[in-house]
């Protein structure tokens, strides 16, 4: 699936949709959650995940705010996984519980980012070690999912527009408001509608990304880890034999 969308130069590979912009933390890098916000409600989010696959959309990935504050997330992931896409989900951790890890299990969740940013809480970061151990150890017994750690260093990249040449009609961030943008921190462009999003802006964009890096090809390594990890049927195999081989439980 994923090395089908490499192939296909006007296929977005990564989706990020905003089901809830209110988050139960307040990271001080951070720009994309209040404390305020309704969740989108679940036939809204349906719409646009249906829209997304139509464009041919190949991981949707549910983030935030905090996504596991909405109520509906499970039928968000489901309906991820129901119109064919990879189904993954970007949280702060502090909400998963074991009957929560069961409900993603459940749902078909395919792979759970973690975010942890420090081993204490500071006044910057309360993705601490020292807090989501526990949840760190909740995953490894009871998820049927991979998971990742993520974790935010802070230093500036030199070439921030790289991200135009390698995201561009790739790389999809849907806010809450249903707008299409190029990334979270690129909001406005292009800034249209998801409805009116379609086939003709991705090539537009395929071909702006070429001609702004003609020689722009995905390292081999990537190529290769998709097909092993991300391409239809070797990936649950692969995953499996990776985490046991790494002393994980999958
Ligand atoms: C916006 S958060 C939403 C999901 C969830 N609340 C979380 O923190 O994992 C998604 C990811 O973006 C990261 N992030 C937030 N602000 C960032 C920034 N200014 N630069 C880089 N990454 C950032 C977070 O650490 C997290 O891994
Ligand atoms: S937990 Fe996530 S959404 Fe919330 S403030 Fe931190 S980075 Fe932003």
């Amino acid at each position: 699936m994923f090395a089908r969308a490499m192939h296909s130069p006007d296929h977005p590979i990564v989706a990020q949709v905003v089901p809830i912009r209110r988050c139960n933390l307040a990271c001080t890098y951070c720009n994309e959650f209040d404390a305020i916000s309704q969740p989108v409600p679940l036939p809204e989010m349906l719409r646009r995940i249906d829209l997304l696959a139509a464009l041919g959309t190949t991981i949707i990935t549910v983030s935030g705010g905090e996504p596991m504050l909405h109520p509906e997330l499970d039928e968000i992931i489901r309906h991820i996984r129901r119109r064919g896409a990879l189904a993954t989900l970007i949280t702060n951790g502090y909400l998963l519980t074991p009957e929560r890890v069961q409900r993603l299990n459940r749902a078909g969740l395919d792979y759970l980012q973690i975010s942890i940013d420090n081993v204490v809480p500071d006044e910057t970061s309360k993705k601490s070690l020292e807090v989501l151990d526990r949840k760190l150890e909740l995953l490894a017994a009871d998820a049927d999912f991979a998971v990742t750690v993520n974790s935010v260093l802070g230093s500036p990249v030199r070439n921030p527009t790289d991200a135009l040449t390698i995201a561009g009609g790739r790389f999809l961030y849907i806010c809450e408001d249903g707008l299409v943008h190029y990334c979270s921190q690129q909001r406005g462009r292009p800034g249209i509608p998801l409805e009116q999003y379609t086939h003709d802006h991705l090539k537009r964009e395929a071909a702006r990304r070429t001609a702004h890096n003609p020689a722009y090809q995905p390292p081999l390594m990537l190529k290769v880890l998709t097909w092993a990890f991300l391409d239809g049927r070797n990936r649950r195999v692969l995953s499996k034999l990776a985490l046991h081989v790494l002393g994980a439980r999958s």
